[in-house]
């Protein structure tokens, strides 16, 4: 590993040349806020003690330099509070030791990956690969899951916990007479994210298929931030558009009255899409005092894009089939289907604990 050469500090900035050739430039606060000492941070376990409130405004480098084990010790000005930082902490922040697994963006060639519910339940490299699937592509399909009411909870205890809303800790997907939501009668749906008229909207879904005998009822999913890249290219106005204008969603049934509201693309700071909120059946009539005609030109090249089969990655689930997807990314329907038995049980889950199961089985097996 690269070792800290050269320090130079000049008030509130330090300089550190690594041996690698590599230059950082550190904030004395910074530093003094992130200070490794057993005051400032539980030894136990790593939780900070401080408030930037007890970091004096006028903090600033006395001196640094290298200690003989590689780490940076410095001490701060105006008060002599002294700290050392282990080289390899310091390093991190100069690359993208990213925390998140890579993305994958996907059309209609991809191949979701699929892994048995034995594996994944045996071997916890096979559960790590399953998952770290679910991260980059935002789906995989776990096979073999038991078909027997319920099991779906067993596939969401693989990595974390189920989050109940007002459908129950789990929803049945079937033709039923007088539905409240068309997702419970034989129609096709166009693709679409879940209840995007919640917030926190839930981050993963998980269907499992306990039976299909109908004809027709094929899955069809598309990937939404492929879509939403393609929208930035062919159309960026339309892509300000759905990133900036905050759309209404509403959900009502005789016990819920559920109202939200997003922007159908959501972006980060650097401007790239952290969710996808796109649901036909629940988006509410916008403000009509919104520049509703430019909102309705991006709203229909959205909606083009999103049923182009170029980007369709299409399954038939088969009973014991478990396809598991993010929620904010991957947009998914299904084909009309013939009244007869096609039963899904499906529920919802956090992506947070899925990254952090994901992080533990990593480190557990050294990756
Ligand atoms: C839903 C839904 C998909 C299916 O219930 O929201 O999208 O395949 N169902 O029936
Ligand atoms: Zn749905």
């Amino acid at each position: 590993m690269s070792r800290i050469e050269h320090t130079q500090c000049d008030g509130s900035w330090l300089n550190l040349r690594w041996s690698d050739g590599a230059e950082q430039t550190l904030f004395a606060t910074w530093l003094r806020d992130n200070a490794q000492t057993p005051d400032a941070r539980n030894p136990a376990n790593g939780q900070r003690l401080i408030d930037v409130s007890d970091v004096p405004e006028a903090t600033a480098f006395q001196a640094a330099s290298v200690a003989a084990d590689g780490a940076l010790d410095v001490t701060f000005a105006p008060d002599g509070y002294r700290s050392a930082y282990p080289a390899e902490w310091l390093r991190a922040f100069l690359g993208d030791a990213a925390q998140t697994p890579a993305r994958t963006l996907w059309a209609a060639s991809h191949t979701i990956v699929a892994r048995t519910y034995d594996e994944a339940t045996a071997d916890p490299a096979a559960l790590a690969d399953w998952l770290r699937a679910v991260a980059r592509d935002g789906i995989a399909l776990l096979r073999g899951v038991p078909t027997e009411s319920e099991a779906v909870f067993r596939v969401a205890g693989l990595f974390g916990y189920v989050r109940e809303t007002n459908y129950g800790k789990l929803f049945d997907v079937r033709s039923v007479a007088d539905p409240t939501n068309l997702a419970f009668t034989s129609q096709g749906l166009m693709v679409h994210t879940d209840n995007p008229y919640r917030n926190p909207v839930p981050g993963l879904q998980l269907l499992h298929c306990l039976q299909s005998d109908a004809e027709g009822g094929t899955s069809v999913f598309v990937d939404g931030f492929q879509a939403a890249a393609r929208l930035k290219r062919e159309a960026p106005d339309a892509f300000e558009t759905l990133s900036s204008v905050w759309v209404p969603f509403r959900f009502r049934d005789g016990e819920a009255d559920l109202q939200s509201r997003s922007p159908i693309i959501c972006v980060d700071d650097g401007g790239a899409p952290t969710a996808i909120r796109y649901n036909n059946r629940s988006v509410a009539p916008l403000d009509p005092g919104e520049d509703v005609e430019a909102f309705y030109t991006a709203y229909r090249k959205f909606s083009d894009l999103l049923r182009d089969p170029a980007g369709e990655a299409t399954i038939r689930l088969g009973p014991g089939d478990c396809i598991v997807f993010d929620n904010e990314r991957v947009l998914h329907g299904r084909k009309a289907f013939k009244q007869a038995s096609r039963w899904l049980q499906g529920c919802y889950a956090d992506k947070d604990s899925l990254l952090s199961k994901l992080r533990i089985l990593d480190a557990e097996t050294n990756r």
